[in-house]
């Protein structure tokens, strides 16, 4: 049974193809409404989500199925002391497809391995977020036309920031690309995922300082410091205003910077910028729905709970 944990579960082929169906949908949606009909999702997120849950939800809604819904864990049983397998084993029961958030690295990987249906990670702990990369992927794809010879740089909390990690081995399997990594001491990318830049020889930085570097990027990829992954409170607090873009530090930055955030947004982009025309997080939202209702039908394709797909999607 095929599942997606991390978006390296994903060819660079079958993005591209993914890429292709959310195109699709997006150009002629209603060959897309009916696809679904009589087939259901699961969202179970025992961490609070207002995008990856509710995305999942309308895009499963516009291919015309249906969602089940856990929205916390203090509504499941998962509150009881249910394990993880055995909620997955469940909900298989229900559900033609299951997407899941969890507090614990690795839940969504025992969650597949126990359902009796296809998994999708939507987001474990600080560890990875596939199919907020896929959202990524797209804004890119649609903003700069290509994966390949781009600077990026991200910003923030790239220790905890799981939807970095992602991204990161995403980027990293196409040619001529070069990471600036700007964190703070504390939260600088944990070193599993430097590795994949050290064994890989692509081009990195460190720099803590955002305006010494800024100028290069073609993409910013600002994130929110994680209150909820610190052990104290006080961390918190000193680390939590460590960049916060405005408007005048835009004037440094190239005419065409995609300046992208996975969203929430704490204080870490003014909000004048949201009218920025650089300024694409509210456009990754949408891509998000986009690509995951790609990657639904994919899934439930090659599960055989779909027996046919609109031609596009079966390339
Ligand atoms: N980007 C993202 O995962 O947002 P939510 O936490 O609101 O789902």
């Amino acid at each position: 049974m095929r599942s997606v944990i991390d978006i390296l579960d994903l060819s660079t082929e079958e993005l591209s193809e993914l890429i292709k169906t959310a195109e699709d949908i997006i150009a002629n949606p209603e060959k897309y409404q009916e696809v679904c009909r009589h087939k259901k999702l699961a969202t179970l997120f025992f961490e609070p989500s207002t995008r990856t849950r509710l995305s999942f939800e309308a895009a499963m809604y516009e291919l015309g199925g249906n969602v089940l819904s856990v929205s916390s864990a203090g509504s499941s049983s998962a509150a009881k002391g249910e394990s993880v397998a055995d909620t997955a084993k469940t909900v298989s029961c229900y559900a033609d497809i299951i997407a899941m958030r969890h507090p614990k690295e690795g839940a969504a990987y025992v969650a597949a391995q126990n359902a009796g249906v296809p998994v999708i990670n939507a987001g474990d702990g600080g560890h990875l977020h596939p199919t907020q990369t896929l959202a990524d992927l797209l804004t890119i794809w649609r903003e700069k036309g290509r994966f390949t010879g781009l600077t990026i740089g991200l910003c923030g909390d790239l220790k905890f920031g799981r939807t970095v990690h992602s991204l990161i081995a995403a980027m990293s399997r196409y040619e001529g690309n070069r990471f600036v990594l700007i964190s703070p001491e504390e939260l600088k990318v944990p070193s599993y995922v430097k590795n994949i830049l050290k064994e890989q020889n692509i081009p990195y930085e460190q720099t803590e300082d955002l305006m010494s570097v800024i100028g290069d990027l073609d993409i910013l990829y600002m994130t929110r410091v994680q209150r909820e992954r610190f052990f104290n409170e006080e961390d918190y607090l000193r680390l939590k205003d460590s960049y916060i873009l405005t408007p005048e530090k835009m004037n440094e930055a190239k005419a065409d910077l995609a300046v992208m955030h996975p969203l929430p947004r704490v204080n870490e982009i003014s909000v004048a910028i949201d009218k920025d025309p650089r300024a694409c997080y509210f456009k990754q939202v949408l891509n998000g729905k986009y690509m995951r209702m790609a990657l639904i039908l994919k899934l439930l394709y090659e599960a055989g709970t779909l027996k046919e797909l609109p031609e596009r999607s079966r390339a």
